[in-house]
């Protein structure tokens, strides 16, 4: 907290369920002057061949479960926590401090008025909130939700809805903003007209 008195700039913390619209809100406003902090970019990043996260992985889980190339084997993982459901927590003890450092970074070399955190799970995670000044919420229904991640990924309904039940309920996520983007009609033009509003109210 040293550093509050010098902190500037806006910070936002940008949320909303999978296939919502976040990274096409954060586009937009980066090209509008926000710098974008990307968190699930940055924690693919760390277990990544040469990721930060990787020989503290290697030291506690064991050698099998990095890829001959140095990344983590993440379907090795992924059964593995499934079977234990501790070793998620050993994971996140690794991960999240490194995910938070390197967000600190970022967010200290920034030079913008407004810095806008992609946060997919920022409602679900306790530690993301005292760092950020306002939460916006971008908010679409679940059926838009499903179409939407099935024409970007070619995912299955099914799997859709998994990862959606895997995430805070919409009227959880609603709950906890400052700001709600209503993004359920498929027309760049009005995301873009909200992205200028905020944009404006932010100084940008
Ligand atoms: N307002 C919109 N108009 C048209 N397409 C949109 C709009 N909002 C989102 N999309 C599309 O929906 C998909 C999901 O959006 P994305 O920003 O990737 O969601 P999230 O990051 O929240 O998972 C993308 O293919 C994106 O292009
Ligand atoms: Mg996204």
């Amino acid at each position: 907290m040293k550093r509050t008195t010098e902190r500037t700039a806006m910070r936002l913390g940008l949320t909303g369920g999978i296939g919502s619209g976040k990274s096409t809100l954060a586009r937009l406003l980066q090209a509008r002057g926000a710098d974008v902090i990307d968190a699930d970019a940055i924690s693919r990043l760390s277990t990544e061949a040469g990721g930060s996260a990787m020989a503290a992985i290697a030291q506690t889980f064991g050698a099998d479960f990095v890829t001959a190339d140095g990344a983590l084997d993440r379907q090795r993982m992924r059964d593995h926590v499934f079977a234990v459901p501790l070793a998620r927590q050993a994971l996140e003890r690794i991960v999240h401090p490194l995910v938070g450092a390197e967000v600190q970074r970022q967010a200290e070399a920034s030079r913008s008025t407004c810095l806008v955190f992609d946060v997919p799970l920022l409602v679900e995670s306790p530690r993301w909130r005292p760092q950020l000044d306002r939460v916006l919420v971008v908010d679409c229904s679940p059926a838009t939700q499903v179409r939407r991640v099935q024409a970007r990924s070619g995912w299955n309904a099914a799997a859709v809805e998994s990862v959606m039940h895997s995430q805070s309920p919409r009227a959880v996520r609603l709950s906890a903003a400052d700001l709600v983007i209503f993004n359920d009609v498929d027309d760049l033009s009005l995301l873009e007209q909200a992205a200028g509003a905020l944009a404006q109210r932010f100084g940008l």
